[in-house]
């Protein structure tokens, strides 16, 4: 490698991260991100794993830790994913990739050009932290909330603000801009995981109307269908606002193991999160996935009867807690902060592993609480009939 030079970038690439003001070093690390699958393709172990993720716990019996869904995908959309396997020797047999944005233009009302879908939301995640952050345009983002894109930040050297939640625990906005004015993306997840509180739209748009120019807003919304009434955020998008709104199957649709994803946005804002590979990772996904997504999307009913099955499982659970003394965190989604107030929340994942129930993590702002994700009623059940034990130890 000389001077400024990393063959695993395209020049494009290089030009514009040189002139953001990357040094050589930043650059070798960025390269690193768009050559991980290449990397861990040649040792024979996924992406992640070779990323420095750690391989995935063993496999439990009740497994709440991850705010999966209890359940696979939706029947209309598990149909859709068999029948198109016989035609899997196409790219794109019959435009599916179209017909699964249509589904999305249909349900959330924002223009063709304004959708863009992905293998799940991770990718675009962390792909707009490197598309808007840079070493003097840093992120903003809460605490506690999701990590990856604080991850991602930190990781190329872009300076990271995280904003402790508001007493109802909603995004302080306003903190946010304050804690830096010149930052190049502000993150929202709402409904905040790992709260499951949200916050309301009018201080998304407050932040989008006073954000500096040229920031963008990320308002991720991967467990929005799990909440009764949840702000929606996609006619921002729509009206052509500087926000990615950003969704995943991997939730309510029970899809985590088949990778689907979308963000809207203006198209500007699109093609800057697609300069590293021309859109690949968009363009070219699996069909099984597509098909399943775009059946499942629009199944209102289906989704309804999911949402009704979790607050079912989650009133059971949470009433069990509360007749118990413990203190649990307000919720709106499929997860719930529970205070073990005199243990630590690490002691407790471990008691309960024993019990062959898998239970969150917690995060480090709160050492004594601990993140449990909502699953079917006896996974629930198994949870209450676990603590019971403990606390009886
Ligand atoms: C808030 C939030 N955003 C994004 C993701 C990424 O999920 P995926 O890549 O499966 O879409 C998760 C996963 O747990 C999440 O909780």
């Amino acid at each position: 490698m000389d001077d400024l030079t990393d063959t695993r970038l395209s020049g494009n690439a290089q030009e514009d991260l040189t002139e953001r003001g990357y040094s050589r070093r930043q650059l070798a690390r960025i390269a690193a991100v768009f050559s991980v699958g290449a990397v861990a393709a040649s040792v024979g172990r996924p992406a992640w794993a070779a990323a420095g993720v750690p391989d995935p716990a063993p496999v439990v019996k009740t497994r709440i830790g991850a705010n999966e869904c209890w359940t696979g995908p939706l029947m209309p959309g598990q149909k859709a994913a068999a029948a198109i396997i016989a035609d899997g020797n196409r790219y794109a047999p019959k435009d599916e990739r179209g017909d699964f944005i249509k589904a999305v233009m249909a349900v959330e009302n924002v223009p063709y050009d304004h959708v863009a879908p992905w293998p799940g939301s991770s990718d675009p995640l962390s792909r707009a932290v490197v598309s808007f952050c840079s070493p003097t345009r840093g992120l903003v983002t809460a605490d506690p909330t999701f990590e990856l894109a604080g991850r991602t930040a930190t990781w190329l050297g872009a300076p990271v603000k995280a904003v402790p939640l508001k007493a109802d625990y909603s995004h302080d906005v306003k903190a946010m801009l304050a804690a830096n004015p010149n930052a190049g993306l502000y993150y929202i997840c709402t409904p905040n995981n790992p709260t499951g509180t949200m916050t309301p739209l009018a201080d998304i748009e407050w932040l989008v109307a006073n954000k500096p120019k040229d920031a963008i807003v990320l308002i991720d919304e991967a467990y929005t269908h799990f909440a009764d009434k949840a702000p929606v955020a996609s006619y921002m998008a729509a009206a052509g606002k500087d926000v990615i709104v950003m969704r995943t199957f991997s939730k309510i649709f029970g899809m985590a193991g088949m990778r689907m994803g979308f963000i809207m946005a203006r198209p500007d804002i699109i093609a800057k999160m697609m300069r590293y590979d021309g859109g690949m990772q968009s363009g070219a996904l699996p069909l099984p996935s597509l098909a399943c997504a775009t059946a499942s999307l629009t199944d209102a009913s289906g989704i309804m009867a999911r949402r009704k099955e979790m607050e079912e499982a989650r009133g059971m659970t949470l009433a069990h807690l509360k007749k118990k003394g413990l203190t649990v965190l307000p919720t709106a989604v499929n997860m719930f902060m529970v205070d073990w107030k005199t243990k630590p929340a690490k002691d407790m994942q471990a008691a309960f592993m024993k019990e062959d129930v898998a239970i969150g993590r917690n995060w480090p702002i709160w050492p004594t609480v601990s993140r449990i994700t909502v699953g079917s009623m006896e996974d629930m059940k198994n949870f209450t009939r676990a603590f019971d034990k403990i606390s009886a130890a």
